[in-house]
């Protein structure tokens, strides 16, 4: 039997979602609510993914014709609620599946952040992650009394202290710390409670962390780094780590770097699961698949702006001050995301900005996923057997009740019939699950 993969969903952002699309209800004013969010929550845990990642942004997004108009308008990454309370909401209504907010580094102390997943952790009994990013936007930056981003590479050597501050703080409670004798009235053994007291390069801390011990003792560490210093990074601290790269061969190359990067570092490949953004497409048949995936690449075409301003948010460039009809000028270089950046150039080859982003591929991500719940979950086997593992990471504009039911009632099924994913969580805590297989 082929070794099972796991799953995860990447939700745009604890927001309104899907707006402008079908089958959202009055998405438009019960977003503030977290209905939808518990309900995809009990659902994904019914279908067995190992986790949520809650994508998150910290400014709304300016960087088109320098205006906040076309974000606020078309519901681009804005509104965003704190991330921190729909994730602690999602774990009171599940018991298994992994939930991971996301935080960035530039917007809490390393202090703070140890505490809040600490907490996080205990309230969940142990399944919490926490996507680490570094951030990227000046405009977040802003936010928080800084000029602008530190430089990009530099972005993550600050990181590599704060997760050792962090690493630190978790490890201030020794397991058994907590002894809970009501017959001495003793409950923490003070032997097992020690100060960090950090005083590095960036970040000092002086410990112990006052939540007490997380329930995993580490929780689990999810990073998306695209760059070489950005897999490093990944490397070094991931427990997971998403990746949009696309095509087979380019998934399994950056498998094979992160894996060589994870071994030059004393880590073990096989404890870090690699899942790559997948946007599926499903019916009950073929026509009817391909049909949607037509007006899905239609739509696209109509909406260059918004797409532009959406590229522009993670690359810090203003496509509106460029003439769209002419290629992007050969200087531009970004501070934020460089993947992105990188992949638009190896498209672009000479073409108009325009020209460019209509040809660019917004429907399939990591690869094409389309036909019916049968067709899509032997392609998945095949894809994942191609590139040697670990998983998919769900990315779908239409998030809303009927696309999870596609989901859970449709693909999972065909998946479980397949022996291609679990059928029952392994486990308690989030990381036991993640590394079963
Ligand atoms: C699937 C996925 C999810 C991501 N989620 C976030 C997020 O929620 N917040 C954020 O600031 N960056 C997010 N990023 C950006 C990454 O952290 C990273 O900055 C980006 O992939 C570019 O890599 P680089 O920083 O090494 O250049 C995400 C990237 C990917 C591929």
């Amino acid at each position: 039997m082929t070794k099972p993969f796991h799953l995860a969903w990447f939700l745009q952002g604890s927001s309104v979602q899907a707006w402008g699309e079908p089958w959202t209800g009055h998405i438009g004013t019960t977003w503030e609510r977290p209905e939808l969010f518990l309900d995809m929550a009990r659902a994904l845990e019914r279908a067995c993914f190992d986790y949520i990642l809650l994508e998150d942004s910290s400014y709304v997004g300016e960087s088109f014709n320098g205006s906040t108009d076309i974000y606020l308008k078309n519901a681009i990454a804005v509104p965003r609620q704190d991330p921190s309370v729909v994730a602690a909401l999602m774990t009171q209504v599940t018991s298994r599946i992994g939930i991971v907010p996301t935080f960035g580094t530039y917007a809490y102390h390393p202090y703070l952040l140890a505490r809040l997943i600490a907490t996080l952790d205990q309230v969940s009994s142990g399944r919490i992650g926490w996507n680490a990013v570094t951030g990227s936007s000046d405009f977040a930056a802003m936010n928080f009394g800084l000029p602008g981003m530190p430089e990009h590479d530099l972005r993550y050597d600050m990181a590599d202290e704060y997760m050792q501050v962090c690493r630190g703080l978790w490890g201030s409670w020794e397991p058994g710390a907590i002894i809970a004798d009501r017959k001495n009235g003793i409950l923490v053994d003070p032997t097992k409670v020690h100060p960090v007291n950090h005083k590095g390069k960036f970040y000092s801390t002086r410990g112990p962390l006052n939540s007490g011990p997380a329930a995993q003792g580490q929780p689990v560490i999810a990073q998306a780094g695209g760059s070489p210093r950005g897999r490093k990074f990944a490397a070094a601290h991931a427990d997971t780590i998403v990746v949009h790269v696309k095509g087979t061969e380019a998934m399994k190359a950056y498998r094979d770097d992160v894996h060589k990067y994870m071994v030059a570092q004393g880590r073990n490949p096989s404890d870090c699961k690699v899942l790559y953004l997948i946007n599926p497409i499903i019916a009950e048949t073929m026509e009817e698949a391909y049909d949607r995936k037509k007006k899905r690449e239609a739509v696209a075409l109509t909406k260059i702006d918004e797409r532009l301003a959406h590229f522009g948010k993670v690359t810090n460039i203003d496509f509106g001050r460029f003439d769209l009809d002419k290629p992007l000028p050969d200087d531009v270089t970004t501070n934020g995301h460089q993947q992105n950046l990188e992949q638009y150039r190896r498209i672009a080859n000479g073409r108009s900005i325009r020209e460019t982003m209509a040809s660019f591929n917004a429907v399939d991500l990591s690869v094409e996923l389309v036909g019916t719940p049968d067709s899509v979950a032997a392609r998945m086997g095949e894809v994942m057997q191609e590139v040697g593992g670990d998983g998919f990471l769900f990315s779908m504009p239409n998030v809303n009740r009927r696309t999870l039911a596609e989901i859970e009632d449709g693909l999972i099924p065909a998946l479980q019939d397949r022996g291609l994913v679990r059928k029952a969580y392994e486990h308690k805590q989030f990381r036991e699950n993640l590394l079963a297989f």
